[in-house]
């Protein structure tokens, strides 16, 4: 059986399976909302779930040093990151993570930094648990999205700031941050002493040439004053399974992560997640490739379709991840007109920009992973929604 030859284009009904994509969504909808993707995962996932679930026996899983080792081969290989497996912290998911480590490594009352527009989520890590948001808004010339670094070294420089998220590569704006930037962030982290926790959850879909570089993988000191958080819920659409991996270099900062998670009751993983991550990471390479290059794909249709069909749309072309970023000012409608048009006309479920912050307003964030029929419609929706307008 040839593993790696898949069918991306194949519709595969998923509602009635328990999904937040589509069984949270109206019948009449469809959801390119939630970051997931309608594609199986590899098909050596699979095996080693049914093999698992063949086994019968389902008592407490305990972390398999197998399972890590997979893990750093594969952040050497695809990464370059040579980085021991003793710094991996398990932890369920990455949103969790992100807020523990608020919760360690800054004061109630603290300022944590986001680069926002960003990945709407992070806005409750930093407020439910009583720190405040200090926004370091990204700026925009019009095609991409760049960090401000003289506006974050003036946030930074205020002692009640503590620590920053750093979104890499970024959601929504689809942004991979390349060494000198990286570099340049890290010096300004270190200077002012705020603890960075790098969320590079979407780290393995990069398209060439850009390349993904861990934050921590740059310089020791980054890797002491941060924590990676890394998954196979994005890359191999394992994000029901909840499986994460959190990379902290520091001995007494591990400690301290790991001690917490224990006092959560959160030190097993699920023991199929843990045979789903470990077969992703030693048998999802040529899986990924070709999902990468579906992906490109992808994009390049919306670009095609916006071009011809809805040329006051512009798609703010993703270096990473697998969700488009779509400016939709021109149409000259308010956010809650907008969100409306896509709901409500198109028929269409999207991520509404302003809810990644008020930058985002104007813009939609549309999930590209899903076969190219259902792309299509939703865009066929969405400009026939736009074109009633103008009647
Ligand atoms: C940047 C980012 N971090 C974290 C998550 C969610 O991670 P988890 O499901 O492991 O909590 C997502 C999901 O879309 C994300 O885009």
């Amino acid at each position: 059986m040839d593993l790696e030859k898949i069918a991306f284009d194949r519709v595969i009904e998923r509602r009635g399976t328990g999904s937040a994509k589509w069984d949270l969504a109206e019948p009449d909808l469809l959801p390119l909302w939630i970051a997931d993707m309608d594609f199986e995962a590899p098909a050596a996932v699979r095996e080693a779930l049914i093999e698992r679930a063949r086994h019968g026996i389902f008592g407490y899983g305990a972390p398999a040093p197998s399972c890590d080792e997979a893990i750093a081969a594969w952040l050497e290989r695809r990464h370059g990151w040579a980085v021991d497996g003793e710094q991996f912290c398990f932890c369920p998911g990455v949103i969790p993570a992100v807020s523990v480590l608020i919760r360690l490594f800054t004061l109630p009352g603290e300022g944590v930094i986001l680069q926002t527009p960003v990945y709407y989520p992070f806005y409750e890590c930093v407020t439910r648990n009583g720190r405040h948001i200090v926004e370091n808004p990204l700026v925009f010339d019009g095609s991409r999205y760049a960090m401000d670094f003289d506006d974050l070294e003036q946030k930074a420089a205020d002692p009640r700031t503590t620590a920053v998220i750093l979104c890499s590569p970024h959601n929504p704006v689809g942004r991979v941050w390349t060494e000198e930037e990286l570099r340049r962030f890290g010096e300004i982290c270190l200077r002012h002493g705020l603890f960075v926790i790098a969320d590079e959850i979407h780290g393995d879909l990069v398209y060439r040439p850009n390349r993904q570089i861990p934050f921590a993988s740059l310089d020791e000191a980054f890797a002491a004053s941060s924590a990676t958080c890394v998954a196979p819920s994005k890359t191999f659409n394992l994000a029901g399974l909840q499986f994460s991996t959190i990379i902290i270099a520091d001995r007494q900062k591990r400690e301290r992560f790991r001690n917490e998670l224990m006092a959560l009751g959160l030190k097993r993983p699920n023991v199929f997640a843990q045979a789903a991550a470990e077969a992703a990471y030693r048998h999802g390479e040529a899986w990924l490739e070709a999902l990468l290059e579906y992906l490109e794909g992808n994009i390049a249709f919306v670009e095609d379709f916006l071009a011809r069909h809805l040329p006051q749309l512009r798609l703010i072309r993703p270096e990473g991840t697998y969700l488009a970023w779509i400016d939709c000012r021109a149409l000259g409608l308010s956010a809650q007109e907008l969100e409306g048009l896509m709901l409500h006309n198109a028929k269409v479920w999207l991520d509404e920009g302003h809810i990644f912050g008020p930058a985002g307003a104007g813009f939609e964030r549309v999930v590209l992973a899903c076969p190219r029929p259902i792309l299509e419609e939703a865009l066929k929706r969405i400009e026939k929604a736009v074109n009633s307008l103008s009647r």
